[in-house]
Parts: structure tokens; sequence; C-alpha cells
């Protein structure tokens, strides 16, 4: 097991003379080159925590979760690495495609797709479709019969595990739009009707129990429940159903202090500890892949001092570029990146520039009280649900994604422009 110890900040992050430096270059020369706000992203980074559950789960499957932060040059390093993917709709199975992976290599999820995404899922050669409602497995079954194919399914079971996450991101309880129920009996069920079909085969069981967990015990709960009904399906039916998918969810630290998730290869003992050798397990991680690997990076525009209450102080970007805090309370730090100072810290505000009050980026946090228009912050952990959740909201155009490796940067998704807005209007 690699010892590296978990902060929010990519690993080549260096602090020369107050300046930030991400992949050997500092952040004054990016800010210059590509423009804020910009999500700055460590290659190094993003290839080695691919590597690491790569190296955790060596007879077992690895797909990175594309929701997290998708795009063809990730898609790319995915292949180099050795990963396979989980894509959730037609559109992420489109980057996956044109970034080259093969669609056999591809897992396909999702409550609702479409006829035309199922469709396009078997003439492709999607690896395995994970069945997510009875209406899906008619309609599957019917596309693979009218395409003559025999499509590799699994079956999505919701275990009833509750996970210490909030709860717009928990999916493993009873009560999920996700899936069928161990509980309630509907998971057999849909193991029974998937048998029943000629044209689906079914090679795994998957079941995803929520995002952002630091603790072990949701997954171990959910793994040996999964295991025993898998088990119980072989027994009664007479199959063997290979594949264990244990979908995503490790968390990652966005702050100091926070709490510290397990290594990859913890989790994956730990699940071992529960799941027979015999089955192939598989797991879906994102945020733990792609969250630590950028920081986001944004000018001061305005500093807004009310004695007493707080000091606002407004970057050029928001809620449209991080909807993370408005939607689930998230907490980030942030950091004056482009400059030492000695002032002393006094806490503030940093807040977007959208036509909202909720648009606040990071509460309480102490800053050099010289902080002032001109200046850059930098906010780690934004490689995860940023970009990919990303906005138009008040019409601002969403940042570039600018890859940094070894002194040299290069844009790996370009910035919007107005024209890119106003092409959609007729
Ligand atoms: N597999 C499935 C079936 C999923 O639904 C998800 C995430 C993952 C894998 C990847 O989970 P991860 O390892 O990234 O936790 N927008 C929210 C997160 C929603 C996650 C949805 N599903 C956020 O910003 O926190």
């Amino acid at each position: 097991m690699s010892v590296v110890i978990e902060s929010a900040w990519p690993r080549t992050a260096a602090w020369i003379g107050g300046q930030l430096r991400i992949g050997g270059i500092g952040v004054r020369e990016l800010a210059a080159e590509f423009g804020t706000p910009a999500y700055i992203l460590d290659e190094e980074e993003f290839r080695a925590r691919c590597a690491r559950w790569r190296a955790a789960l060596p007879d077992g499957e690895v797909h990175y979760g594309g929701k997290a932060f998708l795009c063809p040059a990730v898609v790319r390093w995915l292949r180099e690495e050795g990963l396979c993917l989980d894509v959730c709709t037609g559109g992420e199975l489109a980057v996956a495609v044109t970034g080259g992976m093969d669609p056999a290599r591809v897992v396909f999820h999702g409550n609702n797709k479409s006829a035309a995404e199922l469709r396009r899922a078997v003439a492709w050669g999607v690896g395995r479709v994970v069945v997510d409602s009875f209406a899906e497995i008619e309609r599957l079954s019917a596309i693979a019969c009218e395409a003559g194919v025999r499509q590799s399914v699994m079956v999505r079971v919701t275990p009833g595990v509750e996970a210490h996450t909030h709860e717009f991101i928990a999916t493993g309880g009873d009560d999920s739009k996700f899936g069928f129920s161990l509980g309630a009996g509907s998971a057999a069920e849909a193991v029974r009707r998937v048998l029943a079909s000629p044209w689906l085969e079914l090679t795994g069981l998957h079941s995803h129990i929520g995002s952002q967990i630091t603790d072990l015990a949701g997954f171990t709960l959910a793994a040996r429940r999964m295991a025993g009904f898998l088990l119980e399906a072989e027994r009664e039916h007479g199959v063997s159903i290979p594949t264990l998918d244990l979908g995503g969810g490790l968390g990652i630290v966005h702050r100091p202090g926070d709490p510290v998730p397990p290594h990859p290869a913890e989790v994956v003992a730990a699940l071992r500890e529960v799941v027979p050798a015999r089955l192939r397990l598989a797991v879906e991680p994102g945020r733990s892949i792609a969250g630590p690997t950028a920081v986001a990076l944004y000018e001061v525009g305005t500093v807004k001092e009310i004695p007493g209450l707080t000091t606002y102080v407004s970057v050029d970007g928001g809620m449209s570029d991080n909807p993370r805090p408005a939607m689930y309370g998230a907490a980030y730090t942030a950091a004056l990146a482009s400059r030492a100072s000695q002032a002393p810290p006094r806490e503030v505000t940093v807040v977007g520039k959208h036509c909202e009050s909720g648009d606040v980026l990071v509460r309480d946090l102490p800053l050099p009280a010289d902080v002032r228009p001109g200046d850059l912050l930098a906010i780690p952990a934004s490689g995860a649900y940023q970009r990919s959740m990303a906005s138009n909201y008040n019409h601002v155009t969403r940042p570039p994604v600018v890859a940094v490796r070894d002194g040299a940067a290069r844009v790996i998704v370009r910035r919007e422009t107005e024209e890119d807005l106003l092409r959609l209007y007729v």
C-alpha cells in the first residue's frame, strides 16, 4: 500500500514565494495564458489515483464514474491506466467513444434510459447495461431481440443501506428512485425476469449506496447483503452470476481537518472480507479519482467590508461553476494563490458573481486581510462534480479545464464563449 497523505491539494501543488504552482507552473502564468475562472487539473494526480484503484483490485474491474468529470482526454488517460468506464447517459457514452474507449469496457447506468439510448448501447456493443426497472427489462429485451444481440446486463439493487452522506447523494435506501429493492423482493423478481429473457444475459449484480462516504461500515454492510443475495439467486436458479459491482462513493478531503477517507486498498480489503473470492469484484469510483486532481482558479474582483458582520470577497465565477455549496451545503477552503502576504488573517465569505445571495463558494474563511482586486484565489478539491455540473446561469460561460504536467499546460476542455451560448437561439 503506497503511503500518500490525503490532502485537498493535488500532489504537485507547491507554494514558492507565496505563489501556488501546480504541475510545475505558477498560477499567475496560468491565469495570464488561460484566463480565469479556470480549473487547473494535475494530470499526474489523476493518473496516480487511477493506478491506485487499479492496483487495489488487480483481479477485478475499476470503472471510473464518468459523471464526476469526463472529456475525451480523460477517457484516453483511463485507457492508458487500464480502467473501464461507467456512463449514465447517451451523452457520456458519446464522449467515451470519442475518447477511444472500447464500448465493451463500458457499463451503462440510469433509471430512465431512453429507447434511443438503449438502442445505441446495444448497437455499439456496450459491455453491460445495468437494468434499473421492470419496464427497462422489457424494453431492453425487445431492443436486443430486434438487433439479434444477447445483451449482457447487471441488475441494480438497493440494499437498504443508509450511507452517512447528504440525502441528495444517498442512493442505497429502499425508497430510492434507483434500482430494485432487496428488502421488498423486487430485486429477486428482476433477476427472475432477466433470466427469463433469451435476449438478456445476467452477468452481475450492482449496488451503489451513495457518495462522499468516508467510513467503511456502509460499504461492507452493502457488500455482505449483496453477496448474500447473489448466492441465493445462484442457488435458486442454478446459474452462475460472476460479477458483483459495488458502485462508487468513496469520499475525499475538501478542507484540512475533514475526515480522511480510507485508501482504496483498505476499501477493497474490507469488501473482500465479506465477498466470496470466486466472485469478480467491480467498483465505480468517480470523486475519489477526479476530486483532488483540480483546483478552481479565480480572480478577486471586489472586496466589500461590512463592519461587525463579514467581508465579502467576490470572484469571477461562482455557483455556475461550483453549485455544490448551494446544492449540498458542501464546505470548501480557498487560499490566496498569487502572492505572499504578511497581513494578519481575517474571516471572509468568498462569493461568486451571480445575481443571487446564495451564491457563496466558501464561508468563514481566514484570508490575509490585504486581499484585493486582482489577487488569485485557488479552491482545491474541485476536480469532481464541478465542471460536470457547471451551468450557464446568468448566461455565464463555463470555464476551461487546463491539464498541467511536468511544466507544460494544455487545454483539455476549452472555455465556452458567448458565441457558443448565442448559437442556441433561433
Ligand atoms: N456509480 C453509480 C451508479 C453512481 O450513481 C455514482 C454517483 C458513482 C458510481 C460515482 O460515485 P462517486 O465515486 O463519485 O461518489 N453530484 C453529487 C454526487 C452525485 C453522485 C451520483 N452518483 C455531488 O456533487 O456530490
